[in-house]
């Protein structure tokens, strides 16, 4: 068998993307004698066509590679693959759009304001402060990793978070601040979707859940299985799972929600590549369920060519 795992490219998220294929790299190489790692650039369509993978496990986070782009490049080019097709990827990247297609379905959201670079800063601002209240979290609408992801306390802070975004995305989404503990639910398709146990995140002195807290080894404690309350963590698993399936998800999922001290916990995000680094909390979630690493590639490859 020929497998590809593609990785880097554009994104942000790039270095996180080596990061999670040199992980599945290392598992899958004692297997596979035929695995090729290539970096995703302009000549990844002529690459694929000298190597003829039988599958391809695009290790791509954020842009260019978790939002189908690839996708449509492996299907143009009839090459299966591990993960999300093109429309669900796409929809994942974007968290407007995320939640505007879960709202009818009736998860906890926060509330959000959309706004938009050509609106001007100062009015989006504006409009975001009439309709939310301080603390609000300011985030880019499709990027990863926490990556310009800031809680802003007043229009000062908001004004200069929102430019910070700005310059990486023309569109921000300006969002209530939750208060409560960051817990994130997997799903593996083995091949039918499996829920495995909740995890918490746990930073030192609470402090926020960042680019470097996630990828600096030893910075955070991941809690499996996380200790919330009974409803809580089934509501999480429930609604994981219920998302997984509605917006038509494949092979691999994993979805964050914010748990208040009381209540429903909130819906942030679906991530349809999710990180597989040393750090990141998809691997963890499994191995704790009683899957490795190894196992659960192998199986995702083998729902990929069947
Ligand atoms: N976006 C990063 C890679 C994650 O979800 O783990
Ligand atoms: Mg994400």
């Amino acid at each position: 068998l020929v497998v590809v795992i593609l990785c880097g490219g554009r994104s942000p998220e790039a270095t996180v993307s080596r990061l999670s294929a040199g992980r599945i790299q290392g598992v899958l190489a004692r297997h596979y004698d035929n695995l090729h790692v290539l970096e995703l650039d302009r000549h990844v369509a002529t690459e694929l066509e000298r190597i003829k993978p039988d599958v391809v496990f695009p290790l791509l986070h954020g842009p260019y590679g978790e939002d189908g782009t690839i996708q449509g490049l492996l299907d143009t080019l009839e090459i299966p693959y591990i993960g999300s097709g093109v429309h669900p990827s796409a929809i994942c990247m974007d968290k407007h759009f995320t939640k505007r297609l879960l709202e009818p379905l009736g998860v906890a959201l926060a509330r959000s304001i959309l706004v938009r670079r050509e609106e001007g800063l100062d009015r989006g601002v504006d409009n975001a402060i009439q309709a939310l209240s301080f603390p609000v979290v300011v985030k880019p609408r499709s990027l990863g990793s926490t990556i310009a992801i800031r809680v802003a306390h007043n229009r000062e802070e908001l004004l200069e978070h929102a430019q910070t975004a700005f310059d990486l995305e023309p569109h921000i989404l300006i969002e209530e601040f939750i208060p409560g503990r960051e817990v994130t639910v997997s799903i593996i398709e083995r091949p039918t979707p499996v829920v495995m146990p909740v995890l918490e995140i746990r930073t030192p002195n609470q402090v926020w859940y960042d680019y470097d807290h996630k990828y600096t080894p030893g910075l955070c404690e991941h809690l499996i299985p996380a200790p919330i309350p009974e409803e809580q963590y089934q509501y999480c698993q429930d609604w994981a799972l219920k998302i997984h399936h509605e917006l038509g998800l494949r092979d691999l999922s994993r979805t964050d929600f914010m748990v208040p001290e009381e209540g429903d916990p909130v819906f942030l995000e679906v991530n349809t590549m999710p990180g597989m680094t040393p750090t990141s909390l998809l691997p963890d979630a499994v191995e704790n369920f009683g899957l490795s690493i190894l196992d659960m590639a192998m199986e995702l490859i083998n729902n990929a060519i069947t």
